[in-house]
């Protein structure tokens, strides 16, 4: 699976977040005009990515890497009893997840997606009673399928609180779930949205964190609010989790905490 962001979506998130204008960043980094605009034409130029990079507060080893094209998301193994759903939005994709309890086979997804029948399928051939729907954040591309989800399985839908939806209950920072063996504890990370939320899972092989769009391999989805607090917050409450746990997140391929520590271009 293709990274989300290329170096240039990665510069213009960070640029757009820290309200920066062309030609504050032109100054600033003591860049040249027809520099940005090579860049953005899809040139190298790798001193004026480092030069960006420094001003916009990234990673520059990582943004040249991107432009490069040698940043790699790890190889990551899903541990047994966790599936993804990749299912199409426009030209994009959005992932979803499945995660279960071998003993009781109960189940939770992590978000909705936009086409269920690979969940409904994967809840039949492996005999699991789906028990919850945790919601990331309530993004249309994250939540298109939630009724049929509800409306076929009688599962309970939870969504963070600051975006609350019909139908479904909300979930608190620091709130916790027990699933027959899994352990799952809800971190709200507000910035990609108001309510945007992570799952810390335990109670598997592996540490796993469902993630939605609050980090992804190489890069966060668009911060829109609070943009250094935000960083901060995702440092705090996701990069502090074991190195090994493997984020799955909302586009884009999975990941791990070690790997985005020592690369993610967004946290120098
Ligand atoms: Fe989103």
């Amino acid at each position: 699976m293709n990274l989300e962001d290329t170096h240039l979506d990665v510069l213009m998130k960070a640029q757009k977040a820290q309200g920066m204008t062309d030609r504050d960043l032109v100054k600033l980094a003591e860049i040249s005009v027809p520099d940005l605009n090579n860049l953005r034409a899809g040139r190298r130029e790798p001193t004026a990515i480092e030069k960006m990079a420094r001003v916009l507060g990234l990673r520059p080893d990582s943004v040249i890497a991107l432009a490069n094209g040698t940043w790699n998301a790890p190889a990551v193994a899903l541990p047994p009893n966790v599936l993804q759903f990749t299912t199409p939005f426009a030209d994009l994709t959005v992932n979803h997840y499945l995660v279960w309890d071998p003993k009781t086979r109960l189940a939770v997804a992590f978000d909705a997606g936009t086409n269920a029948d690979p969940l409904f399928a994967a809840l039949e051939r492996h005999k699991l009673t789906l028990a919850k729907i945790l919601l990331t954040h309530a993004h249309g591309d994250h939540v298109l399928e939630l009724d049929r989800i509800i409306e076929r399985t009688k599962a309970v839908g939870f969504t963070p609180e600051a975006e609350p939806l019909p139908g479904c209950k909300p979930v608190e920072d620091g709130q916790r779930f027990k699933v027959g063996g899994l352990h799952i504890t809800a971190h709200s990370v507000p910035g990609h949205s108001t309510g945007g939320t992570v799952y810390e899972i335990r109670g598997l092989e592996t540490p796993i964190a469902s993630v939605g769009d609050v980090i992804f391999a190489g890069s966060v989805g668009s911060i829109r609010s609070r943009y250094r607090p935000a960083l901060d917050d995702i440092r705090q409450k996701v990069l502090s989790l074991p190195p090994e746990t493997i984020l799955l997140p909302g586009h884009g391929p999975m990941t791990t905490v070690a790997h985005e520590l020592a690369h993610n271009p967004f946290f120098p």
